[in-house]
């Protein structure tokens, strides 16, 4: 593929892909709205809330097709390469700044956990997609919480309040307790993005997690990006077609292949094991930055009880 190849494609067939962090935001709020009443609901389980959730998200490639393919659904939608760039024969960010930086609140999966994922995916995954695929970095692996500040309803802070809010949180996470979770399933969604769904053995369930950083952090937005019940964290975001694409006839047999790679890389990882022990807050000065290499300014913060 030459250097321009996928993109120039793009830039005319498959022009407009949404892209950005909307794409998950959307994508997902939209499920939490849906899913509002569920958490209030004791009679079910958080667990399994989350495998509801789950399931409904792995339906959703069948049900919407590969959106990223298309592109072009809505007039937000940014063209591919308005994010990514061919650089030196590489895929690289094209960032922009976050103004006001975005205020996220993060669960860590640590290097040790990580490194084993990225490569299985990598390895499933890059030989069908040369340049047109994006690995989250291994050392940036993350759960998103709860935003101080999102890019769909900013919260502009000033470095007291800001400060304010860290110690706020430094303080909630000292009621936390160190999780220990397993990957439940690996889907697609529709834009493309590779999410690995967790449950937990062990620990502060996220629904506590996000209730507790609500309480330290009262100005934050009151709609947050993600269903209260659910731990994900991304692993790579499909740019393009796959490169034996000249050979398969119809977008069927496309969804078929995207269907086979994750079928392959659950039976890799599905039922993985980690453990969490940190959260962060994270300023990120640009778009994405936590998905992206973009500037940001982290404080971590252990959780600070342990559970059995
Ligand atoms: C991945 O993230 C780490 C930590 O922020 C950084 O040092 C490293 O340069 C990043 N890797 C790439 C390929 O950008």
């Amino acid at each position: 593929m030459g250097r321009t190849g996928i993109f120039s494609a793009h830039s005319t067939t498959v022009a407009l892909i949404w892209f950005t962090s909307a794409v998950l935001f959307f994508f997902l709020f939209q499920m939490a709205l849906h899913n509002s009443t569920s958490s209030s609901d004791s009679s079910v389980s958080k667990s399994e809330l989350r495998s509801k959730l789950y399931d409904k998200m792995e339906r959703d490639l069948d049900e919407k097709g590969a959106v990223f393919l298309k592109g072009g659904e809505t007039s937000q939608s940014l063209s591919l390469s308005d994010i990514f760039t061919i650089k030196d024969g590489s895929v690289t960010p094209v960032l922009k700044a976050a103004n006001p930086p975005v205020r996220a609140n993060v669960l860590y999966l640590s290097t040790e956990y990580s490194v084993p994922i990225f490569e299985a995916v990598k390895s499933i995954f890059d030989p069908y997609f040369d340049k047109a695929i994006w690995f989250q970095n291994s050392s940036l692996y993350h759960f998103s919480m709860f935003h101080a500040s999102h890019h769909i309803t900013p919260i502009p802070a000033s470095n007291v309040e800001i400060e304010a809010e860290v110690a706020a949180v430094k303080s909630a996470t000292e009621h936390m307790c160190r999780l220990k979770i397993v990957l439940d399933r690996v889907i697609l969604t529709s834009t493309g993005v590779l999410l690995g769904c967790w449950q937990v053995i062990s620990g502060t369930d996220p629904v506590t997690i996000r209730a507790k950083l609500r309480t330290a952090l009262p100005h934050a937005p009151e709609k947050q990006l993600y269903d209260a019940a659910i731990l994900h964290t991304s692993f790579a975001r499909l740019l393009g077609h796959p490169k034996i694409s000249q050979t398969l006839g119809r977008s069927s047999d496309e969804l078929q292949l995207f269907h086979e790679l994750v079928a392959r890389l659950n039976k890799q990882i599905r039922g993985f094991e980690a453990a969490v022990s940190e959260l962060w807050y994270v300023e990120e000065y640009d778009v994405l930055a936590l998905a992206l290499n973009g500037r940001m300014k982290v404080r971590k913060f252990p959780l600070g009880c342990y559970s059995s």
